[in-house]
């Protein structure tokens, strides 16, 4: 992947008003619309479900990128696709089958991502990376935004960049959590494609400088 793309976590937008707040990350130049979904299990939080990802659907003019931080996601993969995700991630350690899942979504012919929190290895599940579209590192762990960078994720990135490479795998990395601009150019650095950023993005006193700062421009 050539341009960096930044994903604006919603998680930090006005709930009251996510139709506004989806227009806004476009608006502001931002690349696809990250949408975290925690279900008070998986992660102790609670946010939003299918209905929230349908109505949003109709309104965003960019692509809608599902994080589940959900248990056993694949309940919930068909009704997440019919609801209109285009890039949809999920944590492997909650699913009790990924592969299946990874496949379902695909078939469907949305973007599969895999998920790794920062406790857990991407080793056990490196054998599914060539089914994978894309593969999301968290840098804190998953569960809310504006937390502090977790500088380990960047060694984790390297060393699913060298598997990448030693498998003659093109898959872009996404990276979550505590990215601000200078935690970006750590990110960009470590070769990342896809930067999510809630609290910076939505933090600014102007946004549309702040997602050109963090793609490096
Ligand atoms: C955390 C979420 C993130 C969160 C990032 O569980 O997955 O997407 O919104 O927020 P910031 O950028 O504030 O760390
Ligand atoms: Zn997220």
């Amino acid at each position: 992947m050539s341009k960096i793309l930044i994903a604006p976590s919603i998680l930090s937008g006005d709930f009251a008003n996510m139709e506004a707040t989806v227009k806004k990350v476009e608006e502001w130049g931002g690349d696809l619309v990250h949408c975290d979904v925690m279900d008070g299990v998986f992660v102790k939080n609670i946010t939003f479900g299918m209905p929230m990802i349908a109505a949003l659907k109709k309104v965003s003019g960019l692509p809608l990128d599902v994080h589940l931080m959900i248990t056993e996601p694949e309940r919930y993969i068909d009704e997440f696709i019919a609801a209109g995700s285009d890039w949809l991630s999920f944590h492997p350690n909650a699913s009790k089958d990924p592969l299946s899942a990874i496949r379902k979504i695909r078939e469907a012919g949305v973007k599969a991502g895999l998920v790794f929190n920062p406790d857990i290895p991407f080793q056990p599940y490196a054998h599914m990376f060539k089914e994978c579209d894309f593969i999301l590192v968290m840098s804190v762990f998953a569960g809310r935004g504006g937390q502090k960078f977790i500088e380990s994720s960047l060694q984790k990135i390297s060393e699913i960049k060298a598997y990448l490479r030693e498998n003659n795998l093109d898959i872009p990395i996404e990276i979550d959590g505590g990215i601000n601009e200078q935690t970006a150019i750590c990110a960009r650095e470590a070769g990342v494609d896809i930067l999510v950023a809630g609290s910076a993005v939505f933090g600014s006193q102007d946004p549309a400088k702040t997602i050109k700062a963090l793609r490096g421009e």
